[in-house]
């Protein structure tokens, strides 16, 4: 019998869809009027029985309920994304199903957002634009001081995490000229050998190096040296709130924390009262605890924050070009953890395998 694919999200899908037309996999789509929403999950466990695969998005857990709905015909969790917080990978992994996720082709756009959160923080881009937008520029004119800010040049660059977006974002600061570039790493993770920019990178001494510990945990030494802290480790039990009341209180006065990886890696309650005591001097946010549900009302958008918070809705991953990236990567992982992958060559094999 042909496999039923559950498609929880409109995405761009040429791959399943020509799977479909040769016969291969018969795809259920949510419906249309959900346009490019989440679907209930109530449309999701009740369309899931009998399912052999299922392409998800950030917004669907996957937990006990969801491989209950499943049952025993589901094989393969295919998501569009890097992260996998929202699956219970130990849970899914004991039933024998597949999960594949996209990581590598997103590297560098998230990356570049990481950047761009530093130059908008560092360079009073949310006070300025609101100025502007207010219609208060004429009360603003040009002044040897106006809107002033850190330059990277020069400062301590500390990346929480050293894994594929850090080692694409360290690329992305060099030219820069950062003072330096520290990072921490809960693994072994060395710069990638077969790298040419780094090799050369070493080969010219430039100083990026694993944080030395003294005599704190490798974070809290990073949050005391670096002036421009990027959080860019994934989300599990070990790294929730890994910026928190400690670490932020190590952090300089001066120094400003960026973060495009998950709202929980930083407790957010923490982050606001660091900010209303001038504790830090600003946070640039693709992620927010609660996201998407952040109202207006939200602390980090109050009168006395707001203009020390660089917020974005979550665009890390962003270009168009990623983004069919990781749509056509996530139906490769789903079709070929079925063994219906034939393209290139390429027979019955995923492109990432978590
Ligand atoms: C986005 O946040 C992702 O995990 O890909
Ligand atoms: C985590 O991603 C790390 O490199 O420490």
């Amino acid at each position: 019998t042909v496999p039923k694919i559950l498609v929880c999200r409109r995405m761009p899908t040429e791959v399943l869809k020509r799977a479909e037309a040769a016969g291969k996999v018969e795809l259920i789509t949510q419906p249309e009027s959900d346009g490019e929403r989440a679907p209930s999950r109530s449309w999701v466990l009740s369309n899931l029985p009998g399912c052999a695969g299922a392409v998800i998005c950030l917004s669907e857990k996957v937990d006990a309920s969801f491989l209950d709905a499943a049952g025993p015909s589901l094989k393969v969790i295919s998501t569009m994304s890097v992260g996998y917080d929202h699956i219970d990978l130990p849970l899914v992994k004991s039933r024998g199903i597949c999960v594949g996720n996209t990581p590598r082709v997103l590297d560098d756009a998230v990356a570049e957002v990481c950047l761009l959160l530093a130059l908008m923080v560092t360079r009073q881009v949310p006070v300025a634009t609101r100025t502007v937008r207010e219609g208060e520029w004429p009360n603003f004119p040009w002044t040897p001081t106006c809107f002033m800010g850190p330059s990277i040049a020069g400062k301590t660059v500390g990346l929480l995490g050293f894994g594929n977006i850090s080692q694409s974002l360290c690329k992305l600061l060099v030219p820069f000229k950062p003072k330096r570039i520290l990072y921490t790493t809960s693994r072994e993770r060395k710069f990638d050998r077969e790298d040419k920019y780094f090799a050369s990178l070493m080969r010219d001494g430039f100083p990026v190096d694993r944080i030395g510990v003294e005599n704190e945990p490798e974070p809290i030494e990073l949050a005391k040296k670096a002036d421009l802290v990027f959080v860019l480790v994934d989300l599990n039990a070990s790294t929730k709130h890994i910026v928190g009341k400690k670490f932020l209180e190590a952090m300089k006065p001066s120094a400003y924390i960026i973060n495009a990886s998950r709202g929980g890696t930083v407790d957010t309650a923490a982050l606001v009262e660091a900010l209303r005591n001038n504790q830090i001097a600003g946070a640039g946010l693709d992620v927010v605890e609660g996201e998407p549900g952040i109202h207006a009302d939200h602390p980090l958008l109050s009168a006395d924050v707001r203009d020390k918070v660089a917020l974005l809705p979550h665009i890390g991953s962003g270009t168009t070009e990623t983004r069919q990236a990781m749509a056509d990567m996530t139906m490769n992982n789903l079709l070929g953890a079925l063994g219906l992958r034939e393209e290139q060559g390429k027979e019955a094999e995923m492109d990432a395998e978590l």
